[in-house]
């Protein structure tokens, strides 16, 4: 693994008359997990399609260790995302859909195997994908974004529709890959769900980034409802 930082700068989205994403700045280090934290619409999932190219920014700027996505040498080698978990076809088994994404990205098919046995899918791997819970996509789209051995992996809410169970094994996959000296930026609407495993934090309001920081100096402010009320009083949110 080697040790990719995401930079990003600046970065802004107006869809119309909606400003999505009005000016957002982080880091996001190799070896740490950083969560993204937000209300629905304060602009994450833009903010990540726009990191991995699916989005066209207007203003600013992403890198991937100084590359910007469209110009890595090996985009499925450095970078794994999971935006989006509807687009697999559901006449297809799990592996079948593994095998069709290795094929296209150029993985050697033993991959599948290893991404199946990382992500806990062996009980699921020939069954079509029609009859997967929300959970099973998830594990499925993540499987999907390891094929490429990557350095880095971008996660959009993927606690969304996991079991308690599910959450568990998702914290300790994390984990073991920041460990390992990955890159994760994981998406949240909710701190709480992710409060254990990350390292760092972004808080994104409106757009905006309202704060970012260490886990233990978001403790120090007294945690994220403190953080809230404490930007709110001094007209931050106002
Ligand atoms: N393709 C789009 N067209 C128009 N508005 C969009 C589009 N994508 C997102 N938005 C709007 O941009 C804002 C931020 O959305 P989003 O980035 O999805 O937020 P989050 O992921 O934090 O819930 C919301 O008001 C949303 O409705
Ligand atoms: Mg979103």
């Amino acid at each position: 693994m080697s040790a990719v930082d995401i930079e990003v700068a600046g970065l802004a989205k107006r869809f119309g008359q909606v400003e999505a994403v009005h000016d957002v700045t982080f880091t996001a280090k190799a070896g740490q997990v950083t969560g993204f934290i937000g209300a629905n619409g304060a602009g994450k999932s833009t903010t990540l399609r726009m990191l991995v190219g699916l989005t066209a920014p207007d203003r600013g700027s992403a890198e991937f260790g100084g590359t910007p996505y469209r110009d890595l040498v090996d985009p499925s080698g450095t970078v794994g995302a999971v935006l989006d978990i509807a687009g697999a076809h559901p006449s297809m088994t799990a592996v079948g859909h593994l095998r069709t994404y290795a094929a296209l990205g150029g993985h050697a098919p033993a991959r599948v195997d290893e991404v199946i046995t990382l992500t806990g899918l062996e009980p699921y791997a020939h069954r079509r994908i029609r009859g997967f819970s929300t959970g099973m996509r998830q594990r499925l789209a993540l499987a999907t974004a390891l094929l490429g051995d990557p350095d880095v992996l971008v996660l959009d809410e993927p606690s969304n529709g996991l079991d308690p169970a599910g959450i568990m094994w998702l914290r300790l996959f994390i984990r073991r890959f920041a460990d390992a000296g990955g890159t994760v930026l994981i998406s949240s609407h909710v701190l709480a769900e992710l409060e254990q495993v990350v390292d760092g934090v972004v808080l994104i309001e409106r757009g905006r980034v309202l704060w970012s920081g260490s886990r233990a100096q978001l403790a120090e402010q007294g945690g994220l409802e403190a953080m809230y009320f404490q930007l709110a009083t001094i007209g931050e949110l106002a």
